[in-house]
């Protein structure tokens, strides 16, 4: 809600409040927190105007640190002067191709002017109902007769009181995607940044601002370069800014023109349990759409690991036949189906079949929906491989620089998107692929990362953001095209899982490691910021292909439980048994999906090698825990765990789900109160001695309301 008296405007969500002034000519943030019941008294306000927190900054002004845009006028100069002009509660801006969160929400909109340079500048706050985030988008319009250059336009300049932060950042590479990073910031600038053309492995667009009891955390709608800085000063203040990365950034705004730029997110909590309850349901709610948004999603099965490249219609039919039998719901067959693809070298590009191996590739998806499995497909349509039919006929629509033959990267090029005539080449290839297979989910990969971004004719300095522009533009059209097809977007892994693509795309593959003591720690990574049913998890073969670290089949699952579930090893090399385990672990999944996939999630507690998380229900009657130990030390008797979001006057029964290396199953009773307070001891989590060389321990633990206290 939002509301003014005077010169104060206050946005209140359902937990907090955001209080803005534009008492003193300037707009102000003189609030930022927990929810503020009676109207704002702005009493504290600091009396230097040159160092107030404001919503945004320029260059050109005596405050010195990094500002929030930096525009170059015509006549070479970059001190802008945006006067506050109006303040309009209304409709938000348009974005243009840029993806943003949706839904019936109330939106302020603050506008400046720069009479000199002919400049307007909209920033515009969102609050929906239903949720704690504030979106803020931007534009700048150039109402002048000459042309500037935005050598900077971050999307969201958050100023904190204060100093002393921690900053928690998601970190990582391939296979180790997401990894949790705290830096506590006493003095200088901290940058958490992308310049590979993604949102990246490296380090993910979310990062959270913590000190004692309050949280802020922040995240861009963008799947691109990307750059948040984190910057204190000596008047004990705090800058966070996140948007569009300005390295080698420079986007000329002709008259008459504008800019939009990524629409970022934020939001305050006490705890870091909050704002991941918050940005799940934020996610949930006003970034998925379409058909599957709050829908189960399948169980499926994927041929990666099992077969790499080296397949035949007949292992991949007889993969069918035991993934039908294991209970899969659907079955994806991933790369080396198309053109002559038997290896890395080839191929993209080719999105036709390669019929001397599929045996005619829409025949062998209705093979495939005959066994009573659907059928998904995977594709890097942004892609080009230089050995393919499209690379001879259309040399052009590689992405590299004329002087050179480009940087190859798992040897392939990327297409430049930027371009028209790529987008739509894309548009029909995929959507052939779609229709000749009839393929009902589609597994959109994307393995390399920027390395020469050029397009003929496309300054370079507007070369990346005219690349996710592009990109973005393939996406919509094609989700448009086929509604009901889930689409489950990919980076070698899990590099680009951002809200970008996640408005097109429902999940995200969260990473090509899944040992599962590796995937457990990227996953806790990943759901701090993202909700579980975005993230695809899937049980692989042990030793494991990546790490060769060992682990139960059992423990495989409950790990995988956490997102939506997928099975991808050779399903010929299970003994008979583990295909029965197979069985009654996806039975008990699809018969617990809506709690696993949508049910509120918290990460339990890590220390001394412990953790694991909880999902609750939303009426707090049922509950799936799984709780891990990452180590095994000789002599340690017990392991404790306290659980998290329960009711604590309910009376819950609490049994452990029957598995394979742990002596039956076990069922006590106990108040919500005392399993979230007092510590549960398991002194068997290791189970028998089979299991002692595993790198990682868990057991599933069910929750079911029994009766009130
Ligand atoms: C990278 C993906 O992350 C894998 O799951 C698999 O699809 C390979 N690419 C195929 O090339």
């Amino acid at each position: 809600m939002i509301r003014k008296k005077g010169n104060v405007y206050k946005i209140d969500t359902p937990n907090t409040s955001l209080v803005l002034s534009t008492e003193r000519g300037v707009a102000e943030v003189l609030y930022y927190g927990k929810l503020l019941k009676a109207p704002f008294e702005p009493a504290a306000v600091t009396d230097d105007l040159s160092h107030c927190r404001k919503v945004f900054s320029e260059t050109g002004k005596t405050d010195f640190r990094e500002p929030q845009l930096r525009i170059e006028l015509s006549d070479g100069s970059v001190a802008t002067d945006f006067v506050l002009s109006r303040i309009k509660r209304g409709e938000r801006p348009s974005m243009g191709d840029l993806p943003a969160s949706y839904g019936e929400g109330e939106t302020l909109r603050l506008e400046f002017f720069d009479e000199y340079a002919r400049l307007r500048y909209y920033l515009a706050y969102t609050v929906y109902p239903d949720t704690d985030v504030i979106c803020v988008t931007s534009e700048i319009v150039n109402c002048g007769k000459k042309s500037v250059r935005i050598q900077k336009a971050a999307s969201l300049q958050l100023d904190l009181a204060g100093e002393g932060f921690t900053v928690v950042t998601y970190d990582g590479s391939w296979g180790a995607e997401r990894q949790r990073h705290e830096h506590t910031l006493v003095a200088g600038v901290f940058v958490n940044e992308s310049n590979a053309g993604s949102s990246s492995p490296f380090h993910n667009p979310f990062l959270m601002l913590k000190r004692e009891g309050e949280v802020y955390a922040t995240n861009l709608v963008y799947s691109g370069n990307h750059r948040e800085t984190v910057e204190t000063n000596s008047f004990l203040q705090t800058r966070l800014l996140t948007g569009i990365s300005d390295v080698g950034f420079c986007w000329e705004v002709l008259p008459g023109e504008s800019f939009v730029t990524p629409e970022a997110v934020m939001v305050y909590a006490p705890d870091e349990d909050g704002v991941a309850c918050q940005m799940h349901a934020f996610v949930s709610e006003h970034v998925i759409r379409g058909k599957w948004k709050r829908k189960e999603r399948p169980v499926l099965y994927n041929n990666w690991e099992g077969t790499t490249f080296a397949f035949t219609r007949e292992k991949i039919l007889s993969l069918a036949d035991r993934a039908a039998l294991m209970g899969a719901e659907l079955f994806v067959l991933d790369d080396g189906w198309f053109g002559h693809r038997d290896d890395d070298h080839s191929s993209l590009g080719d999105w036709f079949d390669y019929e001397a191996k599929t045996g005619g590739i829409a025949s062998l998806a209705d093979a495939i929906r005959a066994k009573g499995l659907k059928f998904g497909i995977w594709v890097e349509p942004e892609m080009i491989s230089e050995d393919s039919e499209l690379f001879a006929k259309h040399p052009e629509f590689a992405m590299k620089p004329l002087r050179k033959a480009g940087t190859k990267m798992r040897n392939q090029l990327l297409l430049n998107l930027a371009d028209k005539q790529v987008q739509n080449y894309v548009v029909r290839a995929v959507s052939h692929v779609i229709q000749e297979t009839k393929a009902a989910y589609v597994k959109w990969d994307y393995n390399r990362f920027f390395t020469d971004p050029y397009g003929k004719g496309i300054a370079s300095g507007e070369y990346c953001h005219r690349y996710m522009l592009g990109l973005y533009s393939v996406l919509s059209r094609l989700v448009e095209k086929f509604p009901s097809v889930l689409f489950e977007s990919c980076a070698s892994g899990g590099g680009r899982y951002d809200p970008g693509m996640l408005c097109f795309m429902p999940q995200t593959w969260a990473s090509d490691n899944t040992d599962a003591r590796e995937r457990y720690r990227i996953q806790q990574g990943t759901l701090q910021a993202y909700p579980k049913s975005t993230m695809g998890a899937h049980v692989s073969a042990s030793p494991n292909q990546q790490s060769g670290f060992l682990s139960t089949l059992e423990t495989r699952f409950n790990v995988a439980s956490a997102g939506v579930l997928g099975y991808e090893l050779d399903l010929a090399e299970l003994t008979d048994e583990e295909l029965s385990l197979i069985q009654r672990q996806i039975e008990f999944y699809q018969a617990n999906r809506e709690l696993l996939q949508f049910g509120t999630y918290y990460r339990l507690d890590e220390r001394s090698g412990l953790g694991g998380f909880i999902t609750v229900s939303p009426d707090r009657t049922k509950a799936i825990a799984v709780i891990t130990a990452n180590e095994r030390v000789t002599g340690r008797g017990g392991y404790a765990y306290t659980l998290k979001g329960l009711d604590p006057s309910v009376t819950y029964s609490v049994t452990t789900r029957e598995q394979q290396g742990y002596e039956g199953t076990e069922s006590f009773l106990a108040s919500g109160e005392t399993l979230m307070n007092a510590p549960l001891y398991r002194p068997d989590i290791m189970g028998d001695r089979e299991n002692r060389f595993n790198s990682i321990f868990s057991r599933m633990l069910v929750l079911k309301k029994v009766s009130m206290r």
